[in-house]
């Protein structure tokens, strides 16, 4: 793996170990306010984590485009130059943001609060990240559907930065009612767009681990690919789902997310059942965080589900249940998709025994705290909602009294969740570190090796 490219995967893992180091301290800020408002209140944490959060997905999902893009495109001519820029820009813009949060200086809209004027490198990052892309592109005709998935979020994703950014302009400030709705449309078309990259790089691997292109050629597979692609357009629907709006764009737009989620499970499911059991052994790790997404999948469509029906969703909207729906699809879907693609980079299988043993612990715990994790969200969403509107009440302290004490057991969950990756994260680290001295020492010997490849 070039230097480069090794540089984004440990910037990304240093994200992924702050987003779960941000989010336990906000658990707690938010549980004992008085002891946290004295250092950092919670109002202030919860951005750190989101962009944290945020960062860790889109930095990650680049990562792997940018280091599978070779294997698809090996005669493309490469722009070096162009690339380095993408990830100086990328990594010190990101580097700056969290300095301003330490300095408690925030700006800017939901999940991007940070100083406004922050946004123009990250929107020449991507520029640069876009020449790359499409420099490399241009030298095949026949492309598999997985990069017509990463062309397509890499695309949307500048276009939903530039919709979220028309705050700026003094027009959308001028209706509050305006200026939201934009907002959640596009905060909601964004998650269209990584969704994107994370499942062609899901589908990448499904190819490269079993072998067969077909998966990426398949009819449901391409129904999939225009599923999302509609899902990008308009599931956007239900995050604004709370403004005046007609009830058609709000039902459209949830059967529209349900169907595309039914898909990527069909296409998972088709994968480990045609896969050999060999090709299994050897990317038993990689293999094990996609399946794990699969269940992740099934679990947030069934809560999806129940909040998708109208009469529901008054009550649960704005509660921990929208969390749960939050988490639910960035932890167990994304983060183990991206992992099962960091652990097929860094060939992870290829560690030592002992190492691979221990990933293998942890991933099992990290789903054990997951599921109490999401399962306390959701009850603490449910009470809040059956006091306040089965029960009338209307003290907030009222309310939140018995809720409080399921906000314990997910903030210790979250500690579980924690120390959990934590493992995993650190055996990602090793594989990283070797990766770099193998790199060392085929320099030293001087010898020109061809491109790394994993073994078909
Ligand atoms: C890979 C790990 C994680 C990811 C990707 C992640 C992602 C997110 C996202 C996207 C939100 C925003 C939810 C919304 O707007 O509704 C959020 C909120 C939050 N997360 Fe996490 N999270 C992670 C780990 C954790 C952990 C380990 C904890 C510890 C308990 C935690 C605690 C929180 C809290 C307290 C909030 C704010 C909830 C609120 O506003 O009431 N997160 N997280």
């Amino acid at each position: 793996m070039r230097p480069l490219h090794r540089l984004l995967v440990g910037f990304s893992l240093a994200l992924l170990t702050l987003t779960l180091l941000v989010g336990t301290i906000s658990a707690f800020a938010f549980l004992f306010p008085e002891a946290s408002n004295r250092s950092i209140p919670f109002y202030m944490l919860r951005p750190m984590h989101v962009s944290a959060a945020l960062f860790w997905i889109i930095t990650g999902a680049v990562s792997g485009i940018l280091i599978y893009l070779p294997k698809v495109y090996p005669f493309a001519q490469p722009s070096p130059r162009v690339e380095r820029s993408f990830v100086l820009l990328w990594l010190s813009t990101i580097g700056v943001i969290f300095t301003a949060y330490a300095f408690k200086k925030f700006g800017g809209r939901e999940y991007w609060a940070f100083p406004p004027w922050l946004g123009i490198p990250l929107l020449v990052a991507w520029v640069c990240l876009l020449v790359v892309y499409f420099r490399a592109w241009r030298s095949r005709s026949d492309s598999p559907l997985y990069v017509w998935m990463w062309t397509t979020g890499v695309v949307a994703f500048l276009a939903t930065f530039l919709e979220q950014n028309l705050y700026h302009i003094p027009w959308f400030r001028m209706s509050f009612l305006r200026e939201l709705t934009v907002q959640w449309k596009s905060n909601g078309a964004m998650v269209g767009a990584w969704n994107q990259m994370i499942y062609g790089t899901a589908l990448f691997l499904m190819v490269r681990i079993s072998g067969d292109e077909k998966l990426a050629k398949s009819r449901s597979a391409f129904f999939f690919y225009f599923l999302g692609l509609t899902n990008l357009m308009f599931n956007w629907g239900h995050h604004i789902y709370n403004l005046p709006t007609n009830h058609w764009i709000r039902h459209i737009a949830y059967a529209i997310t349900m169907t595309e989620w039914i898909l990527l499970v069909n296409i998972i499911r088709g994968f480990r059942a045609k896969l050999a059991s060999d090709r299994k052994y050897h990317y038993q790790l990689p293999y094990r965080f996609l399946a794990a997404s699969e269940y992740w999948v099934l679990a947030n469509l069934v809560l999806a589900l129940f909040m998708s029906i109208p009469a529901i969703n008054r009550y649960t909207h704005g509660t921990h249940i929208t969390v749960a729906h939050a988490m639910g699809a960035t932890i167990g879907i994304n983060t183990m998709i991206l992992l099962a693609s960091f652990g097929y980079a860094l060939k992870i299988d290829r560690l030592g025994s002992a190492l691979r043993k221990n990933i293998a612990k942890y991933f099992v715990l990290v789903q054990v705290f997951l599921v109490i994790f999401w399962l306390a969200l959701i009850s603490a969403g449910v009470l809040k909602a059956w006091r306040e509107t089965v029960l009338g009440m209307n003290s907030f302290d009222e309310i939140m009294r018995p809720v409080r004490v399921v906000l314990y057991l997910f903030a210790i969950a979250g500690v579980g969740l924690f120390f959990s990756m934590l493992p995993i994260i650190r055996a990602y680290w090793l594989a990283l570190k070797q990766l770099g001295q193998g790199a060392k020492n085929v320099s030293h010997n001087t010898i020109q090796q061809p491109m790394e490849e994993q073994p078909n």
